[in-house]
Formats: structure tokens, sequence, C-alpha cells
């Protein structure tokens, strides 16, 4: 059986790390978890006691294609972004485009530990396809914008064929957002989550300007919007942003089906401002992270979100205290992959899925780094760089800057061309 050897193990259970191999059965998941060098088996990995084994960070919510629009459109506010830069890019994208910009995402986030990771966009089938190629774990789903019966279509479809297939992906139903979905629509949307038992991924109060919506056009709380529409009683719900959320109403939306995808880089390039993440964590709201897409981000980099997540309140607020490591840690593992429906992966425990980040804490930055501080030093000192190995169901998918199941060289070449299809 494959045996990740010797390494100091934490998840957000764990108060303290603890060293030891973890061992593998043979359908990817964690049989057991021994003392070092004790277990027998096939070693895929020896972490020689200076490497960190944490579970795979869960990107809850991003656009992978857009990696081909990256940087296309900068220092814009969300609306003339999307609508001047971003749509009519998006209008010359073909089913090869979006594999390849999936492709380049992969690349990245794999690197960096990533092995999860929930994405709306359209030809979701290429999306299903690379991360079926790559190893990687999704929950997918076809953006759905106005009353457009071919688009649902499309995502349903897309459940049919995908959904389940390898254990490795879940397919949602993916309202775009309150100001390009009609009220009707989302209800309709919602109640076929219930019936066919599927999950939705929805853009949630990014912008003040949607507050205002809600308070000043729909004349409705945004919490009763989302009661009255079914989408709070669905099997699970995403918000992703959650920005605008009135503090006072997320008790309405504290629910063990509902999850807030925290999305600070995105929402700071943006200008969006700052979830209320004090106030979520403190009413013990599942919150989980997420990148967006590389176009309003621009690196697909769990490290760089987590400890800017761990960054932005205390300075807001003024007060270290809040949004701990430990916070974070738990927000881009268990939180996200729970929320997407993946119920046994974002633990190192038996029985659980063997999707790990094992990293590097050898270099000068650790020093000092011990059992009872390594969430933190991960957090404040950690970078994606010092990731060594990214494991998913068991499987290496990336070792010491070689892709186990893809071609970097081949993928970058192929995505630079796109990238001048969509731009010339
Ligand atoms: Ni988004």
């Amino acid at each position: 059986m494959p045996v990740v050897r010797d390494v100091l193990i934490w998840d957000c259970e764990r108060r303290n790390a603890e060293s030891g191999d973890i061992v593998i059965d043979e359908d990817g998941r964690i049989s057991a978890v021994l003392p070092s060098r004790s277990a027998k088996g096939d070693v895929i990995f020896d972490g020689g006691g200076e490497t960190a084994a944490i579970p795979g960070l869960v990107n809850s919510h991003t656009h992978v294609s857009m990696t081909l629009l990256r940087g296309l459109a900068e220092e814009l506010p969300l609306m003339e972004w999307l609508e001047t830069k971003i749509f009519p890019a998006e209008d010359r994208l073909l089913p090869r485009h979006i594999r390849s910009g999936a492709e380049l995402a992969m690349l990245e986030m794999i690197s960096g530990g990533t092995t999860c990771f929930a994405d709306m966009y359209y030809f979701m089938r290429e999306v299903a396809s690379a991360a079926l190629t790559f190893g990687m774990r999704a929950a997918l789903c076809r953006g759905l914008t106005g009353d457009d019966a071919r688009k649902l279509n499309e995502n349903l479809a897309l459940a049919e064929e995908f959904n389940g297939r390898d254990g490795r992906i879940i397919v949602q139903l993916g309202p775009h957002a309150p100001y390009t979905v009609p009220r009707e629509s989302l209800a309709r949307i919602a109640g076929i989550a219930r019936d066919k038992n599927l999950g939705v991924h929805f853009h949630w109060l990014e912008t003040e300007g949607e507050l205002e919506t809600f308070r000043n056009e729909y004349k409705i709380s945004p919490s009763a919007y989302l009661e009255q529409t079914g989408m709070l009683d669905v099997p699970k719900l995403l918000l992703a942003h959650s920005v605008w959320h009135p503090s006072d109403e997320l008790g309405r939306v504290n629910r063990a089906n509902v999850t807030l995808v925290h999305n600070p880089k995105s929402n700071l390039k943006l200008g969006s401002g700052y979830a209320p993440v004090r106030e979520m964590l403190g009413l013990g709201v599942n919150v989980a992270l997420g990148t967006d897409g590389a176009a309003s981000n621009n690196r697909l980099d769990m490290w760089d979100e987590m400890r800017t997540a761990a960054l932005m309140h205390k300075g807001y607020h003024r007060d270290p205290t809040l949004v701990s490591a430990r916070d974070v840690l738990r927000m881009a593992t268990v939180a996200g992959a729970s929320g997407m429906g993946f119920s046994d992966a974002g633990l190192i425990k038996t029985g659980w899925q063997a999707d790990l980040a094992l990293v590097d804490i050898s270099g000068p930055r650790y020093v000092g780094c011990d059992a009872a501080n390594l969430p933190e030093f991960l957090v404040y000192s950690g970078t994606s760089r010092d990731v060594r190995a990214t494991v998913v169901a068991g499987k290496l998918l990336y070792k010491d800057g070689r892709y186990m199941t893809a071609d970097p060289e081949e993928i970058t070449a192929k995505a630079k061309e796109h990238r001048r299809d969509i731009t010339k």
C-alpha cells in the first residue's frame, strides 16, 4: 500500500502536529496514521522529518479557464470590468480555449498544494475532463444567466454525465448572481437542485450596489430573498464573496448546508470591500476560501489567499486576535470540501480521502517551526513555493517540480497560442 513517510502531520482537528507515516489504501483513502518510519509499503514520498503534511488545499470559488484572460483588464470596478472587458472576450471563447485555460490553472493549483476546487463557467465538459485527466477533485457547474433553458439543460447534462465520476467530481447548479438571474428562474433552479439532490454555487452580494438593489428595487432583505427563492433549502449552497451580506442577517444563513466563500484578494483588487468574516466566524457559519478567477486576483494561489485572509481583518478591525491562522487553514481545507459535498475530504484521519499537500519546512523561513506552531508558520511564513508534492485520492500528481499527469511545456505553449486567438 502507498505510504507517505516521516512527515509532520497537521489538520484542523489537531492542536499540535505529530510525526508519522500516512498509509493509503487501494481506494485512495487513509487507512492508518502510524509512528514515523514504521509503516510497511510502497513509499511514494519520504518527508525525511522535514516536511509538513496537511490536507490538500481547497479553492472554493474560481473560474479556472479565466487564466486565459489574466491581465486582460486591470484596475477597473466590477461592472465595468465585466461589461467592457471580460464579457466581450468571453464571447470569443471556444471549448478548446476553456480546456486550455483549465489546464493552465491546474498546473498552477497543483504546484501549490491545491487538490480540490469549485468552478463556475461554461463548456464545463472540458473542465471536468481536464480535472479527471489531472487527477484533481472538483465541484463544477455551468454558469446560468437570464432565463435560459439551453444553459440549464447544459448544466443538467453535465450532472448526468459527470456527477460522482471517479468519486472526484461533483456537479452543482450554477445560477451566476442575483443581478443576472431573475428571481423566478432562481426559484426554479433551487427547486430542481432539491429534486435532483444537487448543490448550488452562486455569486452573492459581491458589491455594495447589489445590496442597494435589494433595498431600493427588490424591497426585500437579502436573507429573505434566499429563503423565499428556496435557495437556503438546497442540499449544499456555496455563496461566493458574501461581502455585503448584512452582519445582522448572518444568523439566517447559518445553516449546516450553507457555506460562505471568502475571496479576499479578488474583493480587494476589484475594490469591492471586505466580507464580515469576523462576524461569520463568531456565529459559527461555515466559511470557505477561494481565489476567484485569474482575471481578478490574479493568482490561483491558496497560500497567498490564506495569508491575506488572516491579515486583512486584523488590520481593518485593529485586532490581532481575529481570523487566526488555524481559522484560515480550516477555511482552506475541510470547510471548503464539506461545503461542496465532499464529506470525507479535508482531514488527515483514517477513512478519509488521501488528499495531501506536502510542504518543505527545512528552509530558512521555517527555522523555529515545531509541532506546536506549524499552522502559524505555514500561514504567515509559508508560500506556495514550499509545496514539494501534491496527492489526491492517494495518487501523486506533483512532486519536486515534476507533474505526473500533465506536460507543463505543452500546456503552456498551447495556452499562449489560445491567448492570441481570443485577443486578436
Ligand atoms: Ni467569481
